[in-house]
């Protein structure tokens, strides 16, 4: 399967949001990725709901939804009415994961969940038939343009062995720190998804970046 890049908003330019989903348009993108931050699962507060509604309506990739709060189960039915396409919620904010993965399905959404760098891959093991992605936190989560933890490359080689051996469909994304260094070796460890925020945003040529994410 080809590599998908899911570029992450979080390092747009915030004041011309247009411009840059409008490139994102023009892009072999393939899905966006959107990070709502609650400033208590994790330090920093990014946009919610008004931004989230926006986007859509002028976004036309898929959107990818990373949710960095407490009790995510909560916003289900709203981010369903956006018309999201993915619903990505962390393993450690939510006391039933079974039970949220359930309601995303029923909703229609895809399920996807977010594990910190240090939440042992069988939190989600025993869930994996209800997975359509996990996402591999390959930074601290709350803010862009941090260092790739290099640890994460042999989490996602036993994260794929775990899903071979369930025989299930699951992807792999991983977030954090993906630039052309990293991109590589995650695509050699068997990710599937790759998400990049300021590797993408802050270079001269956006679209060029997600072509070499891409290839
Ligand atoms: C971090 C977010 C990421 C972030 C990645 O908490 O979940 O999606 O935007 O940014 P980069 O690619 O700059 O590390
Ligand atoms: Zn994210």
């Amino acid at each position: 399967m080809p590599t998908l890049v899911s570029p992450s908003l979080l390092a747009a330019n915030f004041l011309n949001l247009q411009a840059d989903i409008d490139m994102i348009n023009r892009s072999e993108a393939d899905w966006l990725h959107l990070d709502v931050m609650d400033g208590s699962f994790v330090p920093n507060i990014s946009f919610g709901f008004p931004v989230l509604e926006a986007v859509a309506k002028t976004c036309r990739k898929p959107l990818d939804v990373h949710y960095m709060i407490d009790k995510p189960e909560r916003y289900i039915a709203q981010t369903a009415r956006l018309g999201a396409m993915m619903m990505c919620v962390h393993a450690e904010a939510t006391t039933h994961l079974h039970r949220t993965l359930q309601e995303i399905h029923q909703a229609g959404m895809k399920t996807g969940v977010a594990l910190n760098p240090a939440t042992p891959l069988c939190a989600v093991e025993d869930v994996l038939d209800d997975v359509d992605m996990v996402l591999l936190m390959s930074v601290n989560p709350g803010f862009g343009g941090q260092k790739f933890i290099p640890r994460t490359l042999d989490r996602a080689r036993r994260l794929r062995q775990m899903i071979a051996d369930r025989g299930c469909q699951t992807l792999i994304e991983v977030d954090g720190g993906v630039n052309g260094t990293t991109a590589p070796q995650l695509k050699a460890a068997g990710v599937d998804v790759l998400v990049s925020g300021s590797y993408v945003f802050a270079a001269d040529d956006p679209i060029a970046r997600i072509d070499e994410l891409k290839a």
